[in-house]
C-alpha cells in the first residue's frame, strides 16, 4: 500500500471539469419553495454539491473515453460486447453473462423468471427498487439483517451481513418451502453501506445448499465490499480487492448487478447465471424488453466504457483513496457534533438527524427537515432515509408509523469531488449543528401513493420555540 503514515491521495488527476454552481441563499430558498421541498424536483443547476445519489454520477476516465470511440454499435455480436463479456466473465466466473442497461431491469428479469407468486425472497436488506421488483414479480419480499445492524453507534465490522440464525429459523421452519430466492445486498445500501463479510457469505451458501434455495448477490457495490473485507476480515488481509470480489460471486449461484455505481459509469448492468435453463428464460425476457442478448439496452460505447470501469475499479489505490475520503468526511462530520452510522462505509454516510433533531417528531420528518437545510444553508442535495420514506401514511398523509432510525444518506459520486468540496459539506452541517432548534419540520402536502418519496409535495411547520 502507499504508506501508512499518509493519506492516499486520488491516483489520478483531473483533466477535463465541470463548473458547479453557487446561488444566493434568496435563489435557494425559492428554488426549494418551488420544488415542493422535494430534492428530487430541484433543477441540477440549482445545486451546489450534489450528493443524492453515487448512482451513474461517476467520472470516467481517459482511458475509458477512448475505448468508448473504439465502441462497436452493430445491432449483434458486437466486438464491444465481447470486450465486455470476456470482462465480466473473468471477475465473476459466471457461464452465462446478460447485459442490462440498469439494475433495475435485470432485477425486473431476474425476478420474473425465478420467482413464483407467493413466494419469498429473503435479503440482508432489499434496496428500495429490488424490494419492489420482488413484489411486482407477485412474491414477497423479506429483509433479515442481522441484530447488529441495529446498534448504529456500534463499530462492528459487518454490521451489513445477514441474520443466520433467523435465515437458518425460517428456512427449517414452516414457512421454508416458500423461499424462492436469497438475494444478498453487498454492500448493504439500505443499511447504512455497511459490508457483508466473506464468511457471512459463505455461511448463507450453505444454508441454501442444504435447502435447495438460490442464492444470488445484489452486487452493486461488490469492489467496495470487497475493499472493506480486505481491510476488516483478517482471512483476506492479504487478498486483492479483485481477488476477494471474485471469490463473491463464485460463492454465489448468480448475480445482478447495477454497473451504475462500481462500473464507473453512467449506465449500464448486468445479470449473473451458471443455469442453463434459467439463462434461457431471461435471455427470452431479455430480448423481449430490453434487447438482443448482445448489447441489451445498452450502446457499444457504454459497454466498452463498462469493460475498462470494471478494470480500474478494483485499483487498491483508488479504493483506498476513496475509502479514506469518506471516513475524512465521516471524522470531520463527527466532530461537529453530527453523528454518523459507524463504522464509516465507502459510498455514502448516513447522518442521524433523529438525534440531530429532538425538537422535531418523527410526524414533522426531522431528516426530511435537515435534507432541505442542508440545501438552504449550503446547496446540498442529499436524500431522505426515514419515515418520509419508510414510514406508513393514513389516507391524509399522515404518519402512522415511523421508521425505526431517521437517517439522511450523502451519497459520495465516484472521482467528481474532492477533499475541499467534501470540507465544505462538513462545514455547512457544522454551521447546522450549531444551532439545530432554527431547522424546520415539514408537513406532506401532496403525495402519490407508490414510491412516495419521489414526487411527495411538502411544506414547512411553522417555527416554534425550540425545547432542549
Ligand atoms: N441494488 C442496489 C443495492 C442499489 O443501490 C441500486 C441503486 C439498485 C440495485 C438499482 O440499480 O439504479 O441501476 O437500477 N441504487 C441507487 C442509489 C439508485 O442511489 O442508491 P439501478
Amino acid at each position: 500500500m502507499f504508506s501508512d503514515l499518509h493519506k492516499m491521495p486520488p491516483p489520478y488527476r483531473i483533466k477535463v471539469v465541470e463548473p458547479i454552481p453557487f446561488l444566493s441563499a434568496e435563489e435557494r430558498r425559492r428554488a426549494l419553495a418551488e420544488a415542493g421541498y422535494n430534492p428530487f424536483n430541484l433543477r441540477a443547476d440549482q445545486i451546489t454539491i450534489d450528493l443524492l445519489s453515487d448512482s451513474g454520477t461517476g467520472a470516467t476516465s481517459a482511458a475509458q473515453e477512448a475505448a468508448a470511440a473504439l465502441g462497436d454499435e452493430s445491432y449483434a455480436g458486437a466486438r464491444s460486447w465481447f470486450r465486455f463479456h470476456d470482462e465480466v466473465g473473468d471477475l465473476t466466473g459466471y457461464r452465462h453473462i446478460l447485459p442490462v442497461h440498469q439494475g433495475r431491469a435485470g432485477e425486473r428479469i431476474l425476478f420474473t423468471s425465478l420467482l413464483k407468486p407467493g413466494q419469498i425472497c429473503v435479503s440482508n436488506t432489499h434496496f428500495d427498487t429490488t424490494h419492489a421488483n420482488v413484489e411486482l414479480a407477485g412474491a414477497h419480499a423479506l429483509d433479515l439483517p442481522c441484530p447488529e445492524a441495529a446498534d448504529l453507534d456500534s463499530t462492528e465490522p459487518f454490521k451489513g451481513n445477514i441474520d443466520l440464525d433467523a435465515l437458518e429459523r425460517l428456512l427449517a421452519g414452516p414457512e421454508g418451502h416458500r423461499v424462492g430466492l436469497v438475494l444478498m445486498t453487498i454492500t448493504n445500501n439500505g443499511l447504512g453501506a455497511q459490508p457483508v463479510s466473506m464468511a457471512n457469505l459463505a455461511a448463507t451458501r450453505e444454508l441454501c445448499r442444504r435447502h435447495r434455495v438460490p442464492f444470488f448477490l445484489d452486487a452493486a457495490r461488490f469492489a467496495e465490499n470487497a475493499w472493506l473485507v480486505s481491510q476488516r476480515e483478517p482471512a483476506y488481509r492479504d487478498w486483492t480487492p479483485r481477488q476477494i470480489a471474485t471469490r463473491a460471486f463464485e460463492l454465489a449461484d448468480g448475480c445482478v448487478v447495477s454497473l451504475k455505481k462500481d462500473g464507473l459509469s453512467a449506465i449500464g448492468g448486468f445479470i449473473g447465471l451458471r443455469d442453463d435453463d434459467l439463462r434461457a428464460m431471461c435471455e427470452a425476457n431479455l430480448i423481449a424488453t430490453e434487447g438482443f442478448s448482445t448489447y441489451g439496452g445498452l450502446a457499444g460505447h457504454d459497454l466498452e466504457r463498462l469493460a475498462q470501469g470494471l478494470r480500474e475499479v478494483v485499483d487498491p489505490a483508488y479504493l483506498q483513496s476513496r475509502a479514506e475520503s469518506t471516513a475524512g468526511l465521516a471524522r470531520m462530520i463527527n466532530e461537529a457534533g453530527v453523528d454518523t452510522v459507524q463504522p464509516p462505509g465507502v459510498h455514502a454516510l448516513y447522518l442521524n438527524a433523529g438525534r440531530l433533531l429532538p425538537h422535531l417528531s418523527p410526524h414533522e420528518f426531522p431528516g426530511h427537515s435537515l435534507v432541505c437545510q442542508l440545501y438552504l444553508d449550503g446547496g446540498i442535495r442529499c436524500a431522505e432515509l426515514g419515515s418520509l420514506y419508510l414510514g406508513t401514511m393514513d389516507d391524509q398523509h399522515r404518519l402512522v408509523t415511523p421508521a425505526p432510525f431517521e437517517l439522511v444518506r450523502l451519497a459520495i459520486p465516484r472521482r467528481v469531488y474532492t477533499d475541499a468540496h467534501l470540507e465544505y459539506v462538513a462545514s455547512v452541517l457544522a454551521h447546522i449543528a450549531k444551532e439545530p432548534g432554527r431547522v424546520r419540520g415539514h408537513r406532506i402536502v401532496s403525495s402519490p401513493k407508490l414510491l412516495r418519496h419521489f414526487k411527495v409535495r411538502l411544506e414547512p411547520t411553522p417555527a416554534r420555540a425550540v425545547r432542549r
